[in-house]
């Protein structure tokens, strides 16, 4: 991955494992010799949280800001650390917009409820609108999935139907993830070999390969 990479994790719905899926992607890419940067944008201060506890997020630096400021800081920590990923706030406040426009790329963490893909379509319009003439880059992923439901499939047809970029692997509701998150590690610190740990990888690997065609048209 080049330097200078910002991600925004976001969703105009709460609970849909924004800060678990920054908090994951980010201490997976210090695990395998990256230096990324976490700013926790979002005035709950979850990230902030998760690093105070014993596992201190693998490291992982978490920055605080939950102002229109965020691009700039964001810009600033780009400058040292790779990637920069930006949690927002669960809902539509005005640093989740900055961090929309100082991202690469969004990732938009969608839970495989079918009450919360309506909100997603109804939504997602106006948030990835463009501004300055600019529409963020994003792409949705599936979250909390439950295995060998057609839930997960149902919601996947109808976010490609509306047009919404979505990445293959899918983030399974698993107990590891709220376990980890209880001593402020994640899965790849926990379980390195374990199934969750394998899926935060295939989510890595799949964004990167996203940024390394940074300048193809959507
Ligand atoms: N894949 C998963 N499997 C099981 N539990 C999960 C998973 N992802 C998230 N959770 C749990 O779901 C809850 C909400 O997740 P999280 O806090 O990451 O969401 P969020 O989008 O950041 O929420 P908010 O909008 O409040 O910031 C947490 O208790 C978290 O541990
Ligand atoms: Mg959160």
């Amino acid at each position: 991955m080049t330097p200078g990479n910002i991600l925004a994790v976001a969703t105009l719905k709460g609970g849909s494992g924004k800060s678990t899926l920054a908090s994951c992607l980010a201490v997976h890419w210090r695990q395998t010799g990256r230096d990324p940067a976490l700013i926790d944008a979002d005035p709950q201060r979850s990230l902030l949280r998760l690093a105070a506890r014993q596992g201190a997020l693998g490291g992982v630096p978490v920055i605080e800001d939950s102002g229109d400021t965020v691009i700039a800081t964001a810009r600033a920590q780009s400058q040292a650390h790779a990637p920069v990923i930006v949690d927002t706030a669960g809902f539509r406040a005005p640093s989740t917009l900055a961090a929309l426009a100082a991202a690469d790329l969004v990732v938009v963490p969608v839970k495989a409820s079918p009450l919360d893909v309506d909100v997603m379509v109804d939504t997602a319009r106006t948030l990835f609108a463009a501004r300055d003439g600019r529409r963020p880059r994003f792409r949705c992923v599936l979250t909390q999935t439950t295995r060998d439901s057609v839930i997960a499939r149902h919601i996947r047809s109808e976010l490609m139907a509306a047009g919404f970029p979505l990445f293959e692997c899918e983030i399974v509701n698993r107990i590891a993830y709220g376990e980890a998150a209880l001593y402020g590690t994640t899965p790849t610190i926990a379980e390195p070999r374990g199934a969750a740990a394998r899926e935060i990888a295939a989510l890595a690997e799949e964004i990167e390969s996203v940024l390394a065609r940074k300048g193809d048209p959507e």
